[in-house]
C-alpha cells in the first residue's frame, strides 16, 4: 500500500508525463477512483464504453492512455490507427472476451449464415472483424429493435444475459452465444429483494449483464452512463446498484446527498455485502500508469492491431458510432 505522499508523487509525475507526451487518459467508470479522478483532472474522460470509443477517436492528442480493459484499448486503436495507444497493463482482459474465441465464434457464424451478426464491444478485434455490427449496452436495445424492424434475424455474442434482455425487450429473433461477465452474473435477485425490504424507498439500478432475475426487479436497466444519469435524476434518496462498485465514485460525486448500496452477490440476507469489482479493471493503477508513460515504448504495453483485421473491425465499429449519435 502506498502512503498519501507517494500517491501524490505518482499523480504529479503522471500529469507531467501526459503533457510531455501529448497524451490523454480515457478511463472507464469501473476503474479505481484515483484513476478516474486523474483522468478528469488532466482533461481526459471517464465514461462508459461507447463514450470512451468516441472520445478516443475525436480527441486531438497523439497518444491515448486507456485505463480499462483490453477491448477498450483495441477499439481505441482500431478507430485511431494513427495514434499510439497504451494501457497501464495489457493483461487487463474481460471474461466475455476470453469466453468468445475467434475460431469457435467463426464456426458458430458459419452455422447461421442467414443471421445478422451483432457483437458486444467486449470482444477481441478478430471477433469484431467478423461482425456486421458492434454495440455497447447503451444502444443494444435500440439497434436490435431497428434490425428487427428490417426483418433481420440476429446472431448475438458473447453476453447471454444482455442478449436475453434485448430479446425480451424487442421480441426479435436473437440467437445467443453463452458468455457471461464474472462480476455481473454473481448478483442475486433474492439478496436485492431483501435489501429492498430494508430500504423500501430505494430504486434498483441494474446493468444488463446481470441475470434476468435481477433485471426483472430493476427500476432502471442501462449502461454505466445511463445508470449514473438515473442516480442523479431520480427523486429517490437511496439506490441499490447492481454493477461494478467502481461506479460509486461518480454517483457519489454527482449526488453527494444520496445513498448508494451495493447489490448483494449471494442470497445470504440483507446484510450481505459483496465486493463486486472487476479484477481486470482493478489492474489499472498509479504505478503502472506512470511506468508506461515514463518509458518510450510504454513498457511493452502498447496496443497493436493487425492492420487488415483493424480495417475489417472498423466497419462495424463505425456503424456503432453512427447509430449511437
Ligand atoms: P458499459 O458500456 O455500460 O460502460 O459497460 C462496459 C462493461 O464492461 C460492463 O461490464
Ligand atoms: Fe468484462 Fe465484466 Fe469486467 Fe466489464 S466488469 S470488463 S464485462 S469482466
Amino acid at each position: 500500500e502506498m502512503t498519501l505522499e507517494q500517491r501524490e508523487f505518482y499523480r504529479e509525475r503522471i500529469k507531467e508525463k501526459l503533457q510531455a507526451r501529448d497524451a490523454v487518459m480515457v478511463a472507464h467508470y469501473y476503474t479505481d477512483p484515483e484513476i478516474q479522478a486523474l483522468a478528469e483532472e488532466t482533461g481526459g474522460c471517464v465514461a462508459d464504453s461507447l463514450e470512451m470509443a468516441r472520445f478516443g477517436k475525436e480527441h486531438p492528442a497523439s497518444t491515448l492512455i486507456v485505463a480499462g480493459v483490453r477491448f477498450m484499448g483495441e477499439t481505441a486503436k482500431i478507430l485511431s490507427p494513427e495514434k499510439r495507444v497504451f494501457m497501464p497493463t495489457l493483461e487487463a482482459t474481460c471474461s466475455l472476451d476470453i469466453g468468445c474465441p475467434e475460431d469457435e465464434f467463426a464456426a458458430f457464424c458459419e452455422q447461421h449464415p442467414d443471421r445478422t451478426v451483432v457483437v458486444y464491444a467486449n470482444t477481441s478485434a478478430a471477433v469484431k472483424a467478423r461482425a456486421d455490427w458492434v454495440v455497447t449496452s447503451s444502444i443494444a436495445v435500440e439497434l436490435i429493435e431497428y434490425l428487427d424492424q428490417r426483418g433481420e434475424k440476429i446472431l448475438w455474442a458473447p453476453d447471454q444475459h444482455l442478449g436475453a434482455y434485448v430479446r425480451d425487450k424487442t421480441g426479435a429473433d436473437v440467437l445467443c452465444w453463452d458468455g457471461a461477465c464474472i462480476v455481473h452474473e454473481e448478483f442475486k435477485a433474492r439478496g436485492v429483494e431483501e435489501l429492498k425490504a430494508v430500504h423500501p424507498g430505494a430504486a434498483v439500478l441494474v446493468h444488463p449483464e446481470s441475470p434476468a432475475s435481477v433485471v426483472a426487479i430493476a427500476d432502471v436497466v442501462g449502461s454505466t452512463s445511463q445508470l449514473i444519469k438515473a442516480a442523479t435524476e431520480m427523486p429517490n434518496d437511496t439506490f441499490i446498484v447492481a454493477t461494478d462498485k467502481g461506479i460509486f465514485y461518480k454517483m457519489q460525486q454527482l449526488a453527494p446527498e444520496k445513498t448508494f448500496i451495493e447489490a448483494p452477490t449471494a442470497g445470504s440476507g440483507a446484510t450481505c455485502r459483496s465486493c463486486a469489482h472487476c479484477p481486470w479493471m482493478a489492474m489499472n493503477g498509479l504505478e503502472n500508469t506512470l511506468a508506461v508513460l515514463q518509458d518510450d515504448n510504454g513498457c511493452g504495453q502498447e496496443i497493436f492491431v493487425d492492420p487488415d483485421l483493424a480495417r475489417r473491425a472498423m466497419v462495424p465499429l463505425d456503424r456503432m458510432l453512427d447509430f449511437g449519435k
